[in-house]
């Protein structure tokens, strides 16, 4: 089985995936840190030095590569379902898991990790809920295809096995 987490930033997609892929016993791939290792740049850097589009067409590539794993865990960006046809070829290839949360919820936990997130990393605090929310607005005809819908506030990862036990 192919599992691919999908939701905005910081809905906690990463330590999710951690925890979910050692309760199965699934190899761990964050689709950010791929990226930082196959272009040898931060993602910061990356937007800085090419641009976001350059960045959502070697996000498309890495997804194309890591779409032919097993047993894995994919946790990927904020946008990565929302570019070229990811949403259709993550549905293609795997079981995708949005991990849905409010605004506030993520203008809560991003507050402290701005720095590491170019689309953000230059919006104060108290813009950052009213920033959010448009960028969820234009997101969620996306992450809505997900095949599983999950509060990201409450979740464990044996509720999500008992979950994708269902989906069989
Ligand atoms: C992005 C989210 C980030 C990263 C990049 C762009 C987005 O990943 O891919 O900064 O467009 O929402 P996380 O969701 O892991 O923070």
């Amino acid at each position: 089985m192919l599992i691919f987490l999908i939701g905005m930033m910081g809905s906690g997609k990463s330590t999710f995936g951690r925890k979910l892929a050692k309760f199965l016993q699934y190899d761990f791939i964050d689709v950010d840190s791929y990226i930082e290792n196959k272009e040898q740049l931060s993602i910061a850097e990356l937007f800085e030095k090419m641009g976001e589009d350059a960045f959502r067409k070697i996000e498309h590539q890495c997804l194309i590569e890591l779409a032919k794993r097993t047993k894995t865990i994919v946790s990927t960006g904020g946008g990565a379902p929302c570019f070229f046809n990811n949403m259709q070829l993550i549905n293609a290839s795997g079981i995708s898991v949005y991990l849905k949360a409010d605004v506030a919820f993520l203008a809560s936990r991003l507050k402290s990790k701005k720095k590491d997130r170019p689309l953000i990393s230059n919006i104060n605090d108290v813009d950052l809920p009213y920033f959010l929310d448009e960028i969820l607005i234009n997101r969620e005809k996306f992450y809505s295809q997900a095949k599983i819908c999950i509060d990201a506030k409450d979740i464990k990862a044996k509720d999500l096995v008992e979950l994708l036990k269902l989906e069989d």
